[in-house]
């Protein structure tokens, strides 16, 4: 399926839109880390034919800092460049808002996210330590490995 992304407006969720958290979830695991921060964020989604396909989620940090605290795709729709795409999205967002730099954080077993977000020129500043096994219920697993430490990447935009 060609998705033509390049013409496609991502928008900004109303507040009283409902919140996509079949979306969310997939890049964070536990209803109640979402919740720490997706009420003082801006949810931004992509949508098709009235069906949201991705979502990304932007909150700010200081004056001219703003994370991606989570950034998701349909499972049937990964792997077609629509992450990449809302990257550049983002990225662009917070420009236009005036925000000089970019943070995104992933785990160190999540080495998909970590090749992306590299190859969109974020680049690797800090580790947040035990992240995972302190501000999660249980263990999560990925690629077979213990999720331990959140790696946390930066991005210069302006
Ligand atoms: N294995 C290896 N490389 C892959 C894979 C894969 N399964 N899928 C895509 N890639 C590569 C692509 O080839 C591309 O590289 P290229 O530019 O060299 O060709 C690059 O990764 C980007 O691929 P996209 O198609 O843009 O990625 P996608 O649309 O799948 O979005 C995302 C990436 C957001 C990580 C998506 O897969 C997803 O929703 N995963 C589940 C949720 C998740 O893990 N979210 C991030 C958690 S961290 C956070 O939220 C801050």
């Amino acid at each position: 399926m060609n998705l033509d992304l390049e013409s496609k407006k991502v928008r900004q969720l109303g507040k009283n839109e409902q919140i996509p958290y079949d979306l969310l979830l997939l890049a964070d695991e536990a209803m109640e880390a979402i919740n720490k921060y997706i009420y003082d964020s801006d949810i931004y989604i992509l949508e098709i034919e009235n069906k949201i396909l991705a979502v990304y989620v932007l909150q700010l940090l200081k004056k001219d800092e703003i994370e991606i605290k989570n950034i998701a795709v349909d499972k049937d729709y990964q792997g077609q460049g629509i992450g990449k795409f809302l990257l550049r999205d983002a990225t662009n967002k917070a420009k236009e808002q005036g925000f000089k730099t970019m943070l995104i954080g992933t785990s160190n077993a999540s080495f998909k996210q970590l090749y992306i977000y590299q190859k969109s020129g974020f680049e690797i500043y800090d580790i947040k330590e035990n992240f995972y096994i302190n501000n999660y219920p249980k263990p999560i697993y990925e690629n077979g490995l213990l999720l331990k430490h959140m790696i946390m990447l930066r991005k210069t935009i302006a």
